[in-house]
């Protein structure tokens, strides 16, 4: 370990990373050629994966293309758990390990495919027998837990419509996703550990559905003991032991067409309302097996995979739940904190269960960074062949601390570009044949076309810098927004007709390699989670002492960005740090702790144009300590300089 080249020298040297030898000769994708293949024949590519699934009635037609509207495997029916479960079992692999499972505690469980194609046909004939059918919507408020996983695959096997909110997101967060999605049933764990404590989910799931009149029953998943106890309390929230215990373990999937829903799942956007994302059963799962099976090289028989990300987010939907167990892949589940009780219990974790390839966000690794070398070093590390990350760009210090320190300098890295609503990964290295740049998540996914376009829509060749869109449809591609399709239609497909608009700026170099720089618009990335500043706007002004809020979102050392709010108070209310520090919380409490601004500064006035639109650029350049640019369209130029003062002030 001791010749490993510094960061500093490696940095300097702006080296690339061709694929080692080694891991080359074995890999899934080893043809130099696969992007032009899969490009001569995009769709025949797409359905090449989506024959690996098991469908009950095959499609008739690869993709019926209604601009913006796409609907892939058109007349296919399959079923989305027996993808995950039922095939691996009837192959002969009912034995195989499918989750790792450890507390934070150090509770540890190991399910095989058999045991969690039970599992879920427990459930699945529970929340049956609470009237939960084809179509009905079920909330999901639960843990890094096999029941959250399982409870999953349990919706998709009957057929109902699961969306998944993050346990981190607070009761009125809650609230306004099981309202805007009228779920029928919530389901929901009493409580989980989290450095060191016992959080009391039962709490705040009580706390929203008070006021959801179309809830009619919360099914809860008791944690254990020493957890907070679960006491069904009324006549609507049902045990797990009274509802799923007892179920018989066989189950008859639903056959489902190819663009019956499979998930809505909320993302922030530009406005303060939260959008649900829908993504339908049979493009997303090819989607997902084939990025799953590419992307991470994966190999049923022998890999230990380990996705960090928590299943409220769409990288737990798509790589814990569907891709890897579409693959049949061993993987390892944790419910608790990088940091507990050590800074090292990732590393605790890789050593003890054998894990070969970790995906893990940007956020993660500088955290990691910052603890210092001492904590994987700590640890045999030598089982990892593979790492990924995910979620906002990384920066090349943290990359190839990454590859030398925990990589040991033999690990490729997949840097995945994509969102909640591509459903699957879209920009990547194949790690077989992908030479890296620290930094880059170099091409578009074999099948994905990617370009660049500039402020006026016109296509961006070669090398350059622009707005990053898609070129045409894919088959995880959202579906649509849950009730309101024309959202939808604005926010994706208005800007850049004809083409798909994420939202991220990017740069493309002389390789034909992207560079993905960020948001363009109004929402932020705080530790690889999407924040918008209209929420957290809106959070602020339904305090009593706010009259008007603007928030940006400032560069971070490890969260990437951290939302500042500049606030205005109503008349009769002073400034004061107590009262910073209750904004800050009462955000906590209305969005989730994710969305708590690092700072509340208060402004005398909030630079807004003649025409009343906040001018948050001024506020941004403000913050990075820039000259501020130009402010000839400010209706009160001087609103700056106190500002300026006022922020400084507080730093
Ligand atoms: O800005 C991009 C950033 O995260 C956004 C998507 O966020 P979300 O829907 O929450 O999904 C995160 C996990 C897929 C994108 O618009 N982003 C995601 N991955 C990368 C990234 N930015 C740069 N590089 C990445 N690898």
């Amino acid at each position: 370990m001791t010749d490993r080249p510094t960061i500093e020298t490696l940095l300097r040297e702006g080296r690339t990373f061709p694929p080692p030898a080694e891991f080359a000769a074995r890999a899934n994708v080893s043809d130099p050629a696969v992007h032009e293949r899969a490009e001569a024949d995009w769709q025949g590519w797409w359905a090449s994966w989506a024959e690996r699934l098991d469908w009950d009635r095959k499609w008739d037609t690869v993709l019926e293309w209604d601009a913006p509207w796409a609907r892939w495997f058109v007349g296919g029916r399959l079923n989305a758990s027996v993808q995950c479960l039922d095939r691996h079992v009837a192959a002969g692999h009912g034995e195989r390990v499918a989750f790792q499972w450890e507390g934070e505690p150090g509770d540890e469980l190991t399910l095989t495919y058999a045991d969690v194609l039970a599992g879920t046909c427990r459930i699945a004939n529970g929340l049956k027998s609470l009237g939960v059918g084809r179509g009905d919507r079920v909330t999901l408020y639960m843990p890094m837990v096999p029941e959250l996983a399982m409870t999953v695959l349990a919706c998709a096997r009957i057929g109902a419509v699961f969306s998944v909110v993050f346990a981190g997101f607070s009761a009125p967060s809650l609230r306004d996703r099981i309202h805007d999605l009228e779920a029928k049933v919530v389901v929901c764990a009493d409580a989980c550990w989290r450095r060191g404590q016992v959080l009391d989910l039962k709490a705040v799931v009580d706390e929203a559905v008070a006021d959801c009149p179309s809830v009619e029953h919360v099914l809860v998943w008791n944690r254990g003991e020493g957890a907070a106890s679960a006491s069904p309390g009324t006549e609507r929230d049902r045990s797990w032991r009274e509802v799923v215990a007892g179920q018989s373990t066989e189950c008859a999937p639903e056959s489902m067409d190819s663009e019956d829903p499979l998930f809505v799942l909320y993302t922030s956007g530009t406005t303060g309302k939260p959008k649900g994302i829908l993504h339908t059963t049979g493009g997303y799962l090819t989607h997902v097996l084939a990025t799953s099976n590419l992307v991470f090289d994966l190999k049923a028989e022998e890999d230990v995979f380990w996705c960090t990300a928590d299943i409220g987010w769409i990288t737990g939907h798509s790589y814990v739940v569907f891709g890897p167990m579409a693959n049949g892949v061993t993987q390892l589940m944790y419910e608790g904190a990088p940091n507990h009780p050590r800074p090292d219990r990732f590393w605790e974790l890789v050593e003890k269960y054998g894990v070969t390839i970790l995906y893990t966000a940007p956020t993660a690794i500088r955290a990691f960074m910052k603890w210092g070398d001492e904590w994987p070093n700590l640890h045999d590390l030598s089982t990892l062949r593979l790492l990924g990350t995910v979620g906002e760009p990384i920066n090349p210090e943290a990359w190839t601390w990454y590859h030398q320190v925990v990589g040991g300098g033999r690990c490729p890295i997949v840097d995945t570009w994509w969102q909640t609503e591509t459903g699957g990964i879209m920009i990547t290295p194949l790690p077989g044949i992908t030479e890296l740049v620290p930094g880059s998540a170099t091409r578009p996914f074999p099948g994905v076309k990617a370009g660049l376009v500039d402020e006026s829509g016109a296509p961006i060749e070669g090398p350059g810098a622009g707005y990053l869109v898609v070129e045409r449809p894919w088959p995880g591609m959202l579906r649509g927004i849950w009730g309101d399709p024309e959202r939808y239609v604005e926010t994706y497909w208005s800007r850049f007709p004809g083409r798909y608009f994420p939202g991220d700026g990017a740069r493309r170099d002389e390789r034909g390699y992207y560079w993905v720089l960020g948001r363009v618009d109004d929402v932020m990335n705080v530790s690889g989670h999407r924040l918008s500043t209209m929420e957290i706007e809106s959070a602020l002004v339904s305090h009593p002492a706010v009259a008007e809020a603007a928030v940006i979102g400032v560069p971070h050392e490890l969260k990437g960005q951290a939302p500042v709010a500049f606030v205005l108070l109503r008349q009769g209310h002073e400034s004061s740090d107590a009262l910073a520090a209750e904004l800050r919380e009462h955000v906590a409490a209305e969005i989730g702790k994710l969305a708590r601004p690092e700072a509340v500064h208060f402004a005398p006035e909030l630079p807004k144009t003649r025409s009343g639109k906040i001018m948050r650029r001024l506020l941004r350049d403000l913050a990075a300590g820039k000259a501020v640019g130009d402010v000839t369209t400010l209706a009160d130029p001087s609103v700056l300089q106190q500002l300026k003062t006022e922020y400084e002030g507080r730093e």
